[in-house]
């Protein structure tokens, strides 16, 4: 494993949750292109999605012995809550990129923190599902390096 994408709370039902915000396309057609494009560059990219913060600090913990390089993260809501997933991504020391669809710096006040953004090594908000191939071609470029 190179490369694990998370996505976070609701964002399986991308597709039909609030399409005016987050758009029309479904997590799985997110997921199978980004595994396609990690595997053009010869990358091997595992997916994961959890509605429960533990079970994502859990597959942070995993992913420190399968062999994953870089982790892209959309937490969710977990983003501006969870202090858990933060020091998960310290305690596993795995570089990442936090990506958002909508633009949380222009919504809601309580959606302009985030637990994560100061420890990330880049953060993509407000480009729609494109933010996630946006992370994705910085990751295989960053991966090149290695
Ligand atoms: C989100 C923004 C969060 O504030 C929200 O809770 C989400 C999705 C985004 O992708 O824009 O669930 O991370």
């Amino acid at each position: 494993m190179d490369v694990l994408v998370i996505n976070g709370p609701n964002l399986n039902t991308l597709g039909t949750r609030e399409p005016d915000i987050y758009g029309a396309t479904t997590l799985a057609v997110i997921e199978a292109g980004l595994v396609a494009q990690g595997a053009a560059a010869g990358l091997d990219v595992d997916t994961f999605q959890s509605n429960h913060e533990g079970a994502i600090v859990d597959r942070l913990h995993a992913a420190s012995m399968d062999g994953t390089r870089f982790v892209i993260i959309n937490p969710g809501a977990f983003t501006h809550t969870s202090i858990a997933i933060r020091d998960a991504f310290a305690a596993v020391a795995l570089p990442f990129c936090e990506v958002h669809i909508s633009n949380v710096h222009a919504r809601e006040a309580f959606r302009q923190h985030s637990y994560l953004s100061d420890v990330a090594v880049g953060v993509m908000a407000g480009f729609g599902v494109f933010g996630y191939t946006m992370a994705m071609d910085f990751v295989i470029d960053r991966l090149k390096e290695d």
